[in-house]
C-alpha cells in the first residue's frame, strides 16, 4: 500500500515492512505516531567516541557503533517525487561507499528518522514506548544498533528537557549512561536482551526516568516507580540514600506533579525468595519496605523468564546447566526444578 505524505513524498509501507522483515502493522504504527513530526540529527562521528564513553558504552559496542555511524552522506537525501525525506539519492556520493554498502538501506534510514521523531514526539512522557519493530539484528551493525543510534540522536534533545527542569548535568549523564549498561547486558545475553531494552531506553531520552543514586526513579501517575539497575549490591544504606534523593528531586524539578508513594513491580518482591535467602540479605531487606498488592499474574510477562533474565542473563541455557554459585542462583534453579514458579509482585510504600 502506498501512502502520500505531504505532496512530494510517497511511502510504501508494505515495501518497507517486507524489506525490514517485520510486520506491516508495526511499520504503520511508526508512520502514524511519527507522522510529520521532527526528527533529530546524530552528533558528528568525531564526537562519537567521547559521547559513547560518557554513556558508559563498552569498547566492543562503541567500536561497532562508530564503524556503522550514519554519516551525513548517508543521512543527506535528495527528496524527489518518489523519495522519502532523508533517504539517500541513488547515486550516493562519488568515491565513497554507498549507504547500502555501510548497511544503511533506504528503509533502515527511514526507520531511524521516523523512530527518532516518534520518541521525540512524546518528550516528557513516561509510559513504556516501543520505538519501532524488533529488527533482525544479525543483518549487520546498522540493523543491530538502529535504536542505539536513535537514542544517541535524542541525547541533546533530552538534555535540553532536563535543563528546562533544572536537572543537574551529573544526574542527566548518570541517567543516560544506562545505555552502556544495557548494551553490555545484551552482549552478555548474545542479543536476547534487546527486545525489552529498546522500549525501556525510550524512558531515559524522554525525561521519564532518572537515576538518583542506586535506584532509577520513574515518573508516574501519583507514584514514583522504582527500578533496580544491575549495578552492585542493593545495600539498605544505598537504597535509603536514593529514596531521600527522590523525595527531594520531584518537588524541585517537577513541581506540577504530585507524588505520594513509591511503587515497584519486580521479581525481587516475590516473598517466595525469603524461603531461600537469609533474612539479612539485601533482597529480603528491600522487600520489607513494601506493602504488597494482592497477587495477580502479570499480563504479557512470564516471571520465570524474567528471573532467568536478571539472575543468569540467559534465556536459553537448560536449568541443569545454569551456574549454582550463589544462594540466589541455587534458589532459582531448585524452585523451578521442583515445578514451582516465580511471581512478579507489585508493592508500595508512602513517599
Ligand atoms: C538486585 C540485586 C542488586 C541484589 O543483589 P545483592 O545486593 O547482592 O542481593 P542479596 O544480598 O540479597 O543477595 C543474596 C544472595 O543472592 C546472590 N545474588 C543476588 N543477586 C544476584 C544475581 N542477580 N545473580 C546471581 N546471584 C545474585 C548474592 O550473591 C547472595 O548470594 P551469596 O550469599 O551466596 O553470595 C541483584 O540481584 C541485581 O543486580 N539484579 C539485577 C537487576 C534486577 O534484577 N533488577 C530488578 C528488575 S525488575
Amino acid at each position: 500500500m502506498s501512502r502520500s505524505v505531504g505532496t512530494v513524498v510517497r511511502v510504501d509501507l508494505d515495501d518497507i515492512a517486507a524489506r525490514l522483515a517485520v510486520p506491516v502493522e508495526e511499520v504503520e504504527r511508526v508512520h502514524r505516531l511519527a507522522a510529520d513530526r521532527p526528527s533529530a540529527p546524530l552528533p558528528a562521528v568525531t564526537d562519537a567516541p567521547a559521547l559513547l564513553d560518557r554513556l558508559g558504552v563498552p569498547p566492543d559496542d562503541a567500536a561497532e557503533i562508530i564503524a556503522g555511524w550514519p554519516t551525513p552522506e548517508i543521512t543527506a537525501g535528495r527528496p524527489g517525487p518518489e523519495a522519502i525525506a532523508g533517504w539517500p539519492g541513488p547515486e550516493a556520493i562519488a568515491g565513497r561507499p554507498g549507504p547500502e554498502a555501510s548497511g544503511w538501506t533506504p528503509e533502515l534510514r527511514w526507520l531511524l528518522d521516523r523512530s527518532i521523531a516518534l520518541v521525540r514526539a512524546d518528550l516528557g512522557g513516561h509510559g513504556w514506548l516501543p520505538p519501532g519493530p524488533v529488527l533482525p539484528r544479525e543483518r549487520g551493525p546498522a540493523w543491530r544498533h538502529l535504536y542505539a543510534y536513535a537514542y544517541l540522536a535524542l541525547v541533546d534533545v533530552v538534555l535540553g528537557y532536563h535543563r528546562d527542569h533544572g536537572v543537574a548535568e551529573a544526574a542527566s549523564w548518570a541517567t543516560l549512561a544506562d545505555l552502556g549498561r544495557n548494551l553490555a547486558i545484551d552482549r552478555r545475553m548474545r542479543g536476547e536482551g534487546w527486545p525489552v531494552m529498546q522500549s525501556w531506553l525510550t524512558l531515559h531520552v524522554r525525561g521519564g526516568l532518572y537515576q538518583l543514586g542506586r535506584l532509577q526513579h520513574h515518573r508516574g501517575d501519583g507514584a514514583v516507580e522504582l527500578h533496580i539497575p544491575d549495578a552492585g549490591p542493593l545495600t539498605p544504606e544505598a537504597v535509603a540514600d536514593s529514596l531521600d534523593q527522590g523525595r527531594a528531586f520531584f518537588p524541585r524539578h517537577f513541581p506540577d506533579e504530585s507524588y505520594r508513594e513509591f511503587v515497584c513491580g519486580s521479581w525481587l518482591l516475590d516473598p517466595q525468595l525469603a524461603e531461600y535467602l537469609p533474612a539479612e540479605s539485601n533482597i529480603v531487606r528491600f522487600q520489607r519496605r513494601f506493602e504488597l498488592e494482592p497477587y495477580q499474574p502479570p499480563e504479557g510477562l512470564d516471571p520465570d523468564v524474567e528471573v532467568l533474565r536478571f539472575v543468569f542473563r540467559t534465556l536459553s541455557t537448560p536449568l541443569d546447566r545454569l551456574p549454582r554459585r550463589t544462594a540466589l542462583q541455587r534458589a532459582v534453579v531448585d524452585h523451578l526444578a521442583a515445578g514451582r514458579h516465580w511471581h512478579w509482585r507489585r508493592g508500595r510504600f508512602p513517599l
